[in-house]
Formats: structure tokens, sequence, C-alpha cells
């Protein structure tokens, strides 16, 4: 049987039985044990391996609730609390489904951070963040029609108001609701796409994952640097030295995962999510999931109609304004590496772009916030200063990584950058 010069031998002759017909095992030794990876990358690596752990563990554990789940209005509410208290081990499933979606966000939200501060998302590596993006979109998809299928208050009056952004968009707005919803309120029908549909794509993400992986193998991974490897003295097999430093990061990370699970499983859940939907009683308080309270703040922080001066003709709703700057928000990610053309990737050379990017973080937590709080009052004027910051940030990114823009935004100065990874002053000890 003819193979590829470098397909690998194997002791074990089932193996090499299997390897010379589906080449499994060559392509795991390539991509997982001698795949060179940067000798300085640091433990903000190992959340996306991290990433990976938690959406296994949501897609496991959410099988099994799955089977104890009746997706119908007058029986979801009653077949979850018959799981918290009747199924063996049914309040660990629960608890660990609910809080490890929590666990999942902060994974891939330190990992996208981790692509900003060290431009991941540079040149050889648009492709790989672009699809990055698309999974933050369907896991935040996911995780909003997981919320409803409880059918608590919360996952009623969750619903209905973000569901009904989608009226804003003009002439088809009600009839794209109604589609949505299945009818002209959110009932079973929307329950039951919404089951179905959170059932499918957490396999959706899972195979994109899979291409974002693929692309990363392409490209090999950025480093602290931002500087490629240029020899193979820059870089170092992924096993041992990562697959263990990766395991014993998941390690820390499950472990205070476990504490929040055993300890404080209700501590992020809002009382008004353990009552059963009454479509008939408003909330006093409808607040997203803490993932979601900055883009909900996006969301409310527009509040004046754009009309044709001197008339009352409304040209876009305020409505139609948060629903356009939310998802714009996220879509913008796809554009990054186009808008920063910086000399240097890494923020470590990039002092301003470091001030910018706290500002971005406190920006976010501010709107987060916001979100959390009631439409009036200070929280509104601290979520359009939250969201005035945002959008502020990609336009002076733009201006400062080209010519400036008059005094308004200095071109930016970047410090030396090492001509390698081996020549990385912080490298060397
Ligand atoms: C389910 C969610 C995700 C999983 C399981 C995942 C998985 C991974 C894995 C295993 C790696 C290689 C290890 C590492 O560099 O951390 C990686 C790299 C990367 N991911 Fe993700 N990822 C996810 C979401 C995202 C998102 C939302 C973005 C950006 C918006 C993103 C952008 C990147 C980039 C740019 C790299 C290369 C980083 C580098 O080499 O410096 N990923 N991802």
């Amino acid at each position: 049987m003819s193979r590829p010069a470098n397909a690998e031998k194997f002791d074990n002759p089932v193996i090499q039985w299997i390897d010379e017909r589906l080449p499994i095992f060559t392509m795991l030794i390539k991509e997982y044990r001698v795949f060179p990876m940067p000798k300085n990358c640091n433990y903000l690596w190992s959340f996306g391996g991290i990433a990976m752990t938690m959406l296994m563990l949501m897609i496991v554990t959410g099988i099994f609730l799955a089977m104890n789940y009746t997706p119908n209005t007058s029986l979801a509410f009653a077949s979850v609390e018959r799981t918290m208290r009747d199924v063996n081990y049914g309040w660990l499933l629960r608890y660990a489904h609910m809080n490890g979606a929590s666990f999942f966000f902060i994974a891939v939200y330190i990992h996208v951070f981790r692509g900003l501060y060290y431009g991941s998302y540079r040149t050889p590596r648009e492709l790989l963040w672009i699809i990055g993006v698309v999974i933050l979109l369907l896991m935040m998809a996911t995780a909003f029609m997981g919320y409803a299928l409880p059918w608590s208050q919360m996952s009623g009056w969750g619903t209905t108001v973000i569901t009904s952004m989608f009226s804003a968009v003009p002439l088809v707005g009600d009839g794209l609701v109604t589609w949505l919803w299945g009818g002209f309120s959110v009932d079973n029908p929307t329950l039951n796409r919404f089951y179905a549909l959170h059932y499918l794509l957490p396999f959706v993400i899972l195979g994109v994952v899979f291409i974002h992986v693929w692309a990363l193998h392409q490209t090999g991974s950025n480093n602290p640097t931002g500087v490629e490897p240029k020899t193979p003295k820059d870089t170092v097999p992924f096993a041992p030295y990562f697959s263990t430093k990766d395991l014993f990061a998941m390690v820390v990370f499950l472990t205070l995962f476990m504490g929040m699970l055993f300890f404080a499983p209700l501590a992020l859940t809002e009382v008004d999510h353990f009552k059963q939907f009454d479509p008939m009683q408003t909330p006093e308080h409808i607040v997203p999931e803490w993932y979601f309270l900055p883009f909900y703040a996006i969301l409310r922080a527009f509040t004046i109609d754009i009309t044709i001066p001197f008339t009352h003709v409304v040209l876009l709703s305020a409505k139609l304004q948060g629903v356009i700057a939310m998802f714009g928000s996220i879509m913008l990610l796809m554009f990054l590496p186009w808008i920063d053309k910086s000399p240097a990737k890494s923020a470590r050379y990039r002092p301003l772009y470091r001030w910018m990017l706290a500002a971005l973080v406190a920006a976010m937590l501010a709107l987060g916030y916001a979100g959390s709080q009631k439409p009036e009052g200070l929280p509104v004027y601290i979520g359009m200063a939250g969201v005035a910051y945002y959008f502020l940030h990609f336009i002076v990114l733009w201006f400062m990584t080209r010519n400036g823009l008059w005094v308004l935004i200095p071109k930016e100065e970047t410090l030396p950058v090492p001509s390698s990874i081996s020549d990385d002053p912080c490298w060397k000890h």
C-alpha cells in the first residue's frame, strides 16, 4: 500500500492497520504532538482549549437534561423542577449546565481579549478571527434560546423583549416578529422552535470550532511578541510542553467552576427565573444573563428618534438605532484586521493602544452595569458614554494606525519590536 513519505509508522499493528486506511493517528500526531508552538506563549493561550472543554461539558450535560425535559408551555417549568428534585443528580446536571454557560462565556471573553491584546486577528490570522466572531454569534444565539426553555418569568419576558426588537426593522418588522414567534405572542410554537435550535446549534458550533482550529493549524499560533516564528529554535512541540501547561490551566479553571457549582450555584441567577412564566404579569425588572448585559445596554442606550428636521417624520427610530448598534458592535469585530494597521501587532510594543484597551474593558464593565439597572437616571447616561467609547475606540484605532487625524488623533508611536521570538528581552531570563 503506497503511503505518503511523512506518514507515521506505529508499533501497534492494529493502529498501523487503521492508519494505513484512514491516517487519523498520523493526523493526531502532526496536529497535537509535534505541532510547533511558539515557545513564549503564556497561560492566555490555554483559553482556547478551556473553551473547548466547556463546550463539551455543555453538550454532555445538555443531552442528559434534554432526556428529562418537556418542550411544552404547560409542562416545561414542571419538568425542570422535576429534574432538580426527583431525577438522580438532576440538580447537578442543571447547575453544571447553568453555571457552565457562564464559565464558557468567561473563557471565550478572555480568549477574545487575548486576541485583541496580542493582535492575533492580524495577518495571516484574519479568517481564523472572523470564524471566531461567527462562533461568538452562534454562542449568543444558543445561550439566549436556552434561557427560554425553563419557561420561567425571566424566560418568557426576556424572550418577549429581545424578539420584539425585530419589530423596529422598517416595513417588515411586525411580520418578522410574528414569524419568529410562530404566532401572535411568545407561546408554544416559540418554545418548540427554541428547543429544536438550542439542541442543534451546539453541534453547529462544534463544527465551526473544528474549522477554527483547522485554520489555526494552517497559520500556527501567534505569541506575546506578535513576531512570527522564524527558525525551529523559536518553537517547541505542542506535546508535552503545551499539553501539560493547558492541562494545568484547565484544572485550575475547572476547580473555580466547581467552587461556584457546589458553593454558590445560584449567585448569578435572577429570582424571577424560579417563577413560572405568566404572560399576564410583567416582572418589575427584566434583565438578561450577565454575559449579555453590555450588549443589552447598547440596545437601550438610544433614546431619541432621528426625524427629518422641522417635521415629525421618523427616519431612524431610537429602537432601530439600538438594534443596529447592538449587532454592529459585534459585526465590527470582523473588520478589525483591516481597521488596525499598526506596524506592531502586540500591545506590548503599543503603549497608547494598551491604554485604549484598558478603557475598552472599562467601557464594557460600565455597559454591563448600565445593562443591569433600570433604564432611568444615571445608568442611562453611563450606558450612552459606554457606547460612545466602544465605537470611538475603533475610529481612533483606524486613524492612529495610519497618519493620524489633524491634531485630534496623533499617529501611533510604537516601541522597537524584537527581530525574533528568541531575541525578546522578556524571554531571555
Ligand atoms: C467555542 C468557542 C471557541 C473555541 C472552542 C475556540 C478554540 C480555539 C483554540 C483551541 C485555539 C488554539 C489555542 C489558543 O490559541 O487559545 C484558538 C485560537 C484562536 N481563536 Fe478561538 N475558540 C473559540 C472562540 C473564539 C472567538 C469568539 C474568537 C474571536 C472572536 C476566537 C479567535 C481565535 C484566534 C484569533 C486564535 C489564534 C490565537 C493565537 O494564535 O494567538 N476564538 N481558538
